[in-house]
């Protein structure tokens, strides 16, 4: 018998961009009764959504992925609603699975959690060494509270919620909505129309300068399941490849891919966000034995060819 045939598995977030490589994930290793809420039918900032949720699945693994996410620009435009929506979806899901007596709870955080000048790689003990970077701090601190909780939930009632810290993910099924979207779509997005507009240059916000770890997200979602099997403690884990990449080179490996020809020029008065992200990653393989599988270099290509299969041929060009 697997670890997961006799799960119920409820994962929040189900449908999103990480959520629906978790499901696919558990569908492949034979976990039958998976439930996935919607925001429409099920808004989890609602208790009493939640608690009916928790009676009509009675789940005994939560992996809790819903979240209000995005880039420097949307983290900017929100700090208000992505502070309350990931701080109230996390706390109540949490207390009601502790009060409805729910064996597992795996909460998933994320790298914004960090201090902004925290030293690189960055260890799971420097958490708490400063305020994050300040455009996605209300986000960070959010998710960075339902560390908090889980583990003064284990100490005071035996609750069994671990905690994981992904770095930024990337993959297909990713948002490559401007408005929205993280580095790496927004990215293949621009300079793919630059480069079938025969753009002599192309304008990219911040100077190029900070650094990013990225996680493929299907490597993310095994990271997941990893450690819904195998994990049961207290302490966070980092979830990310141990490998930095500044987003001037990530720019010009993105733009050779997809045979852009013309200038990549730097807007400066736009924010840069975090110096430098890299994560020590030596937890989660001595833990639960994770090791990232994708290279950077695969990772993008499978990505840009979703995009081209799937997004691209819906967008409109304007040649003007
Ligand atoms: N993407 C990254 O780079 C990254 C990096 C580190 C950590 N993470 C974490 O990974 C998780 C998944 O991120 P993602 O990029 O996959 O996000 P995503 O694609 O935006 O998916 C998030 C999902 O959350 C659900 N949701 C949002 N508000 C909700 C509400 N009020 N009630 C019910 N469901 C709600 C949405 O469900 P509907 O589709 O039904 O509206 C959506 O599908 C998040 O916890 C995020 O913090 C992501």
């Amino acid at each position: 018998m697997s670890f997961w045939s006799d799960k119920r598995v409820l994962v929040t977030g189900g449908a999103g961009f990480l959520g629906s490589f978790v499901v696919d994930k558990l569908g492949d290793r034979g976990c039958a009764n998976v439930f996935v809420p919607r925001s429409k039918a099920c808004d989890l900032r609602d208790r009493d959504a939640i608690i009916r949720l928790y009676e009509k699945t009675k789940p005994n693994l939560i992996i809790h992925l819903a979240a209000v996410v995005g880039g420097i620009g949307a983290n900017r435009e929100n700090p208000g609603r992505f502070f309350y929506d990931n701080a109230i979806m996390g706390i109540q899901l949490m207390e009601y699975a502790r009060a409805f007596q729910i064996p597992k709870f795996v909460q998933v955080g994320t790298v914004c959690a960090y201090p902004k000048y925290a030293p690189v790689p960055f260890t799971e003990e420097n958490l708490w060494d400063g305020y994050p970077e300040e455009t996605n701090a209300p986000y960070g601190l959010a998710k960075k509270m339902l560390l908090v909780q889980a583990q003064a939930y284990r100490q005071q009632y035996g609750f069994n919620a671990i905690y994981l810290l992904p770095v930024n993910l990337y993959g297909p099924r990713d948002n490559f909505d401007l408005e929205t979207s993280h580095v790496i779509p927004a990215l293949i997005r621009k300079l793919s129309e630059a480069s079938k507009m025969a753009k002599p240059e192309v304008l990219l916000w911040g100077d190029g300068s900070p650094t990013r770890e990225f996680l493929y997200v299907e490597d993310a979602a095994e990271g997941i399941l990893l450690a819904a099997e195998k994990y049961d403690g207290a302490k966070p884990v980092n979830l990310g490849t141990g490998e930095e990449i500044s987003i001037r080179d990530l720019a010009k490996l993105i733009g050779k891919k997809v045979r852009y020809a013309g200038q990549i020029e730097w807007d400066t008065t736009k924010p840069n966000g975090q110096p430098r992200r890299c994560l020590d990653v030596s937890r989660a393989k001595e833990l639960f034995g994770f090791e990232a599988k994708t290279s950077l270099q695969d990772g993008i290509a499978k990505t840009i060819t979703w995009f081209q299969t799937h997004v691209d041929k819906h967008c409109e060009i304007n040649p003007a």
